[in-house]
């Protein structure tokens, strides 16, 4: 993203929001949806370099990790994506588990080109790629979504895969009560002609023809549930296992079903693909975008798309903003770097100020 001067574009949340609200929600998912099957088809670790993300984790002062997920677009910009994963934020201090943003840096300098908010863009991304990995790898007919974790995610999972199956119920369960209860009017927005049915957590397994696991379960706590008879052709977006040690999907259930990573190097390391070896590993999400043909047969059977949150599906969202933002003339621009007018004197500003700020 190139700036016209040495301004940074700053998309508060609030412009966010009213890019949305222009444009509906059901457009701006559409978008991301298309965008992102497009940008997998044509992706080249030659044109976009993206390493795994990389952070610090701790225990104090509560159980958290503050990451960084950089992607490098050769001759263009780098983005960098922060994220924080508090699961204690909710109750603790009325903030989202995941708080983000996501910053830009023109290549021929280093000049920060843009800053915008990273928490309704990880909420949007996540679930549309939740959705094209659903659109490819389960069964045309799947009309029954389970969700177990009813949390800030399964929102917009619930919104991008609806997008994209004829749903005519939901399936929920999550060990906090009061997720379950708000969650019918948490996604009353979205207009879903759908029965949204509490239940335990064997029946949303049981009874799902899709199922996503979003929850903020401990490391080694998991899996949620195993040795359960499900549909033959289940298909589960684990979204919840992001982290070395947390995973939801039993072994089991692995073992027999199609392994699908987002970005193998990292789904190995704190994916569901942890559990596994590298040989049980069947394809990951650009190869099966690329010849839907090839990979027709999964829809009949088992399957997992192991979504651990992919640099890429970050610098499509924020593209996205970022040119509705220029759209509609949203954002400001800040010069918050200190470029002086001397390049080669940091302190030629000084003598600018009239003495009160001495
Ligand atoms: N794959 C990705 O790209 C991606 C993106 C964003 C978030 N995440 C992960 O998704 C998970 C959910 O994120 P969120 O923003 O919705 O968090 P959230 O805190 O809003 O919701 C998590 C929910 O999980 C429930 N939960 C915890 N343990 C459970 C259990 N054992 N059984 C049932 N429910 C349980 C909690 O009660 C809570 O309601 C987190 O682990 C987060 O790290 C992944």
């Amino acid at each position: 993203m190139k700036t016209d001067n040495n301004a940074t574009l700053v998309l508060s949340s609030q412009d966010a929001q009213k890019i949305v609200a222009h444009f509906g929600l059901n457009e701006i998912m559409d978008s991301l949806i298309a965008r992102l099957i497009s940008t997998f088809r044509n992706f080249s670790p030659k044109q976009t370099d993206i390493p795994a993300r990389a952070g610090f984790h701790y225990e104090k002062p509560s159980a958290g990790l503050v990451e960084w997920m950089p992607l490098h677009s050769l001759g263009q910009e780098v983005m960098i994506k922060m994220v924080g994963y508090h699961p204690t934020n909710p109750n603790g201090h009325k903030l989202p588990t995941i708080l983000s943003t996501v910053s830009c840096y023109d290549t021929q300098t280093g000049h920060l080109s843009g800053l915008m908010d990273g928490v309704l863009l990880t909420a949007f991304r996540t679930g549309a790629a939740s959705a094209v990995a659903s659109r490819y790898l389960a069964h045309a007919d799947s009309k029954v979504l389970g969700l177990i974790g009813c949390g800030a995610q399964s929102i917009t999972q619930l919104h991008a895969i609806s997008r994209v199956f004829g749903l005519e119920k939901v399936l929920v369960y999550d060990k906090d009560e009061r997720a379950v209860s708000s969650f019918a009017e948490r996604c009353a927005v979205l207009d879903l002609n759908l029965a949204v049915e509490p239940t335990d957590m064997e029946k949303v397994v049981i009874g799902s023809d899709i199922l996503v696991t979003a929850t903020s379960i401990d490391v080694g706590a998991g899996p949620l549930f195993d040795g359960l008879e499900t549909k033959p052709h289940l298909h589960i977006n684990a979204v919840g296992s992001d982290f070395p040690g947390k995973v939801e999907v039993p072994l089991s259930f692995l073992k027999n079903s199609f392994v699908c990573p987002d970005f193998l190097d990292q789904a190995l390391i704190e994916g569901e693909c942890q559990q596994l070896d590298k040989k049980d590993i069947d394809a990951g999400i650009v190869e099966v975008v690329r010849d839907p043909a090839a990979f027709s047969f999964v829809k009949k059977q088992r399957s997992v798309f192991d979504s651990t949150g992919w640099a890429l599906e970050d610098y499509v969202a924020m593209e996205l903003f970022m040119e509705h933002a220029r759209e509609l003339g949203l954002g400001q621009f800040i010069e918050i770097e200190h470029i002086p007018e001397d390049v080669k004197n940091p302190y030629d500003f000084m003598g600018q100020f009239s003495e009160q700020y001495y």
